[in-house]
């Protein structure tokens, strides 16, 4: 991120590790506490760099632990509003996974029976400014996609297929975060994209998009993603801007493509 330009990006949407020892390809997902909120706010400074005034900073990010529950969509709001973001909203993503329930504490006793979270937020904030400088005529929004949007509750069930990758986004939730918080031809960055499910969306829908992440192998699947996407669209004839912003790369090497 260090290799961003300062107020380069109009949405930066992400889910970064959730710090419960997921098995990615290249990462420590079993932190002490205090280093992974330490190792993040380094990102979150760096995200409110590369934001313009009024970009967006969309974080999906759910409480861990159901016997000893971690509050961590709490401490990731209290650090980004200490460095002066501004909190907008939480969406809740209602992930529908109540069927595969197996915890449930003191069954049918209230002695100390489990919630089991079958949600995940969205935190929204803003750089600066809550308004996003643009023309409408760049506004690609539907009026029933707004209105539907604009109610807080999503119900959108997880991504099954896996593609090589233990958590990747459902294509719908990046659909509705691009659409309802940016322009057509804004940048969009994913900081921990895995597969490319933001860059795919982004590019999708007529954005530019930065995508990183520290393992080459899922920034291979995303490449490959983006070119399938590529060719689909040339197959029904949208027009393809060339001159986006595209960058896959791996943090710890050159900034390698940076097409403009
Ligand atoms: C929750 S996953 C994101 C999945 C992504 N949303 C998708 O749709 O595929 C978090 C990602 O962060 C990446 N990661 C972990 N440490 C990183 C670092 N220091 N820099 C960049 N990416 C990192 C992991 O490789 C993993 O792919």
């Amino acid at each position: 991120m260090k290799k961003l330009p300062d107020s380069s990006i109009h949405l930066a949407v992400t889910s970064p590790p959730y710090n419960v020892g997921k098995d990615y390809d290249f990462h420590n997902d079993q932190m002490g506490y205090d280093d992974y909120l330490a190792w993040l706010n380094k990102v979150w400074v760096e995200t409110k760099r590369v934001l313009v005034p009024g970009g967006r900073f969309c974080l999906n990010i759910a409480p861990t632990g159901i016997k000893e529950f971690l509050p961590i969509h709490h401490d990731f709001t209290t650090q980004i509003r200490k460095l002066g973001m501004l909190f907008r909203t939480e969406i809740v993503w209602y992930k529908q996974t109540m069927l595969k329930r197996t915890a449930w504490g003191s069954f049918k006793s209230p002695s100390n029976p489990h919630i089991v979270p079958s949600w995940e937020y969205v935190l929204i904030f803003s750089k600066d400014q809550n308004k996003l400088i643009d023309t409408e005529e760049n506004a690609d929004i539907t009026k029933e996609e707004f209105m539907k949007f604009s109610d807080g509750m999503w119900y959108i069930p997880p991504e099954r297929k896996r593609n090589g990758h233990p958590a990747p986004f459902p294509e719908d939730l990046i659909y509705r975060l691009i659409k309802f918080y940016s322009f057509k031809g804004n940048t969009v960055l994913d900081m921990f994209g895995g597969t490319g499910t933001v860059a795919a969306v982004a590019k999708k829908n007529n954005r530019n998009f930065v995508h990183i992440d520290i393992s080459k192998e899922y920034c291979k699947i995303a490449e490959k993603r983006l070119t399938t996407e590529k060719e689909k669209l040339s197959q029904v004839k949208l027009d393809i801007v060339q001159n986006k912003n595209i960058l896959i790369k791996r943090i710890g090497e050159p900034l390698a493509a940076i097409q403009r």
